[in-house]
């Protein structure tokens, strides 16, 4: 079998975590070989940019330059991780990818968003197959804060920013409709996996 790339994308707290696990589970049962991973970060280098950028208040770069920042940790990310395992014929399972940098830089700026789909495409690595996991922003956001980590830089924005984001992720996914596959995440999270594996079986056969 050929490598495969899968992409999650959603809100904080939409449960892309809950759902990565539940399936690496799933690969692992079918001995299929797989590799985690998640953006920013997934290597070392590109784990001290995540660290930069996600720390609280840390407002220093414009929203161009902590684009440039993002694609600087995927270039690296792509490189050393994704790309070898796709050519090992690995299923890569990636938290985040493109479309987290169009929405959350590309809704700020234009500039940002051209910067980054120029990027991208020089990059030329896509995933062939992305879940935007959907939900109430409320809900969500309920769920992001009873888990404490101390990179809320981005959750802390509140309701209001959520509610933008999802908004955001959902016409992406609208003008990407054959790689971006929306998944109601207001489900029972078994629900939600055996969806996920549907939409990869039609993909693989
Ligand atoms: N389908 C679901 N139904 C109810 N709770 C969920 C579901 N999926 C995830 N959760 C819970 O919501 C919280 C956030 O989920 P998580 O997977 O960490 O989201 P994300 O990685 O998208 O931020 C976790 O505490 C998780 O256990
Ligand atoms: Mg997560």
């Amino acid at each position: 079998m050929k490598g495969l790339f899968i992409s999650f994308e959603g809100i904080d707290g939409c449960g892309k975590s809950t759902q990565i696990n539940l399936l690496a589970k799933y690969f692992a049962g079918q001995k299929r070989p797989f590799v985690k991973t998640e953006e920013p970060g997934g290597t070392a280098g590109s784990n001290e940019i995540r660290k930069m950028l996600l720390k609280e208040n840390n407002f220093q770069w414009s929203v161009e330059t902590e684009t440039l920042l993002f694609m600087a940790a995927r270039n690296d990310h792509v490189e050393k991780v994704i790309k070898p395992a796709i050519k090992e014929n690995k299923i890569v399972i990636c938290d985040r990818f493109m479309d987290s940098t169009l929405v959350y830089q590309g809704m700020r700026s234009d500039k940002a968003k051209i910067l980054s789909l120029s990027l991208f495409k020089l990059i030329g690595t896509y995933p062939d197959i992305t879940f935007l996991i959907d939900m109430d922003p409320e809900i969500a956001l309920n769920r992001a804060l009873s888990r404490k980590t101390d990179e809320d830089r981005f959750e802390n924005y509140g309701i209001n920013f959520q509610y933008k984001l999802r908004k955001k992720f959902l016409d992406i996914a609208k003008k990407n409709n054959k790689r971006i596959k929306i998944i109601d995440g207001n489900q029972r999270p078994e629900t939600i996996t055996s969806q996920i594996i549907e939409n990869i079986n039609g993909l693989v056969q």
